[in-house]
């Protein structure tokens, strides 16, 4: 770090429209705040998609609605007397409206007689038949039977799927997963079979999700593949959701997973991705892309086209950083050795004047050893994993900024962290989506 200033502060968000689905980067609403709602899920209902999850502050329920599944519209605490119920999820098993989640070790439900607001407790219960006290909380709505299902990680390491019966109670136990230490579980159904996705138990530290398949919601669960490569972590996130967006041309199936921070708190993101699912093989793998989107309506993803791409080499380069070759680089070179008395400084950068994506590519020795930061303009300097989570472990990181409106920013590049920490930086990216680019 070349300056004696390390402020840390966000850069504040001004007019808004995010148009791609970053996985790990901080995702604002739609009045420029940081999403808030852990452990959630999402519902469809007409044209729009709710997603419930718990507010990091209290763990109190919050919604949030959206017709694109990127621009989201905080609809506020759904219970604000509620605190302490972690990974909410929404479910509508007869005339009334339900959230299940879990406080202290209960299945809390509350209910409203409308969507949004008016939550209050129904029952607080341990989980039939066996009385276990369980954490996570995870839903599943069967469409074929029209049965919502409340999934659990209970005592013994059991992994519960309990209907949930029409007057919203908790009903019988329809299967189990006892085949390890699993929690965070979550379902989707592709072709008849069903897909019991679930994370290792490592508290807030990702670990490889797995999944268990079988043809009924009644089991027997068979399996037990990873569904990304197993150095990735489930790129650093554990599952909460899978989402089915069956659209016109193609149905394109959703991994919806938190990014923790080191404490399940407001520093927390999510990952979400589109994911492959074989129902023949019975594997899932996430198709992981640092940008996409999918079309809501015919279901297709798409992922950003580069507008801009600004070249380190280029750059005017500050202590130990040099250029060299770089056999995987857009244009064959990068620059090596950015170290904590080094910075490099891209000039002419153009900005919307609002909020806008830019891709960072770069890789790091060690992400355990330090942190690549950035300065803005005159701005403080800002580590790049506070504006995205999977900094360090991915060479694409997208992050949303505010510049200058014109091609006059600045933004210098520079590292922090034990002695042997080095990064190698290839360049910045900007995107067509952006408009005045
Ligand atoms: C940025 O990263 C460095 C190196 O890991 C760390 O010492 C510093 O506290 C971080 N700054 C903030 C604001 O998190
Ligand atoms: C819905 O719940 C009410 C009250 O618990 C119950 O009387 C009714 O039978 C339920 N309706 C259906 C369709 O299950
Ligand atoms: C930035 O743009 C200005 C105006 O086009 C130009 O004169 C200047 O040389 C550019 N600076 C760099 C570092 O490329």
């Amino acid at each position: 770090m070349l300056f004696s200033t390390f402020l840390g502060a966000c850069i504040v968000p001004s007019v808004l429209g995010a148009s791609w689905i970053a996985p790990g980067a901080v995702w604002y609403d739609t009045d420029g705040k940081k999403i808030d709602a852990h452990g959630g899920g999402v519902v469809k209902r007409g044209d729009t998609f709710y997603w419930v999850g718990q507010a990091a502050s209290n763990q109190t329920p919050q919604m949030y609605s959206s017709t694109d599944l990127i621009n989201w519209k905080n609809l506020g605490q759904q219970a604000s007397s509620v605190t302490g119920m972690w990974r909410p999820k929404i479910a509508k098993p007869n005339g009334s409206f339900w959230l299940f989640g879990q406080q202290d070790r209960y299945v809390l439900s509350l209910k409203s007689s409308t969507f949004t607001g008016g939550y209050g407790q129904s029952a607080k219960v341990h989980i039939p038949p066996n009385d276990y006290s369980y954490s996570d909380t995870g839903m599943f709505y069967d469409d074929s039977t029209q049965t919502w299902y409340l999934l659990t990680s209970a005592d013994h390491n059991i992994v519960q799927i309990n209907r949930i019966n029409s007057d919203g109670t908790l009903g019988d136990r329809v299967s189990q997963l006892a085949a390890g230490a699993y929690e965070a579980p979550g379902i989707v159904k592709a072709n008849g079979v069903y897909f019991l996705i679930v994370s290792g138990k490592t508290g807030w530290r990702a670990n490889p999700n797995k999944v268990f398949w079988s043809d009924s919601i009644s089991g027997s669960w068979k399996g037990g593949s990873d569904i990304a490569p197993q150095a990735e972590n489930t790129y650093g996130s554990q599952n909460t959701f899978e989402l089915t967006v069956a659209g016109s041309q193609k149905t394109t199936y959703i991994y919806m997973g938190d990014a923790w921070d080191s404490k399940g708190g407001a520093d927390s993101n999510y990952v979400w991705v589109p994911m492959n699912v074989d129902s023949s093989a019975h594997t899932i793998s996430l198709d992981y892309h640092s940008m996409w989107k999918v079309d809501v309506n015919t279901g297709v993803v798409s992922y950003p086209s580069t507008a801009k791409r600004y070249e380190a080499e280029h750059t005017n380069l500050v202590g130990s950083a040099v250029v060299r070759d770089c056999r995987d680089c857009v244009s064959k070179r990068s620059v090596h050795k950015v170290t904590d008395t080094s910075e490099l400084t891209f000039h002419n950068v153009t900005g919307t004047g609002s909020l806008q994506w830019l891709s960072f590519h770069y890789k790091v020795n060690n992400p355990e050893a330090g942190e690549a930061y950035i300065i803005v303009n005159d701005g403080p300097a800002m580590n790049i994993s506070s504006l995205n989570s999977r900094a360090g472990y991915h060479k694409s990181v997208p992050v949303q900024l505010t510049m200058n409106a014109g091609d006059s920013n600045t933004i210098t590049f520079g590292s922090m962290g034990s002695d042997e920490f080095e990064v190698e930086v290839d360049g910045i990216e900007l995107f067509e989506d952006d408009e005045d680019l």
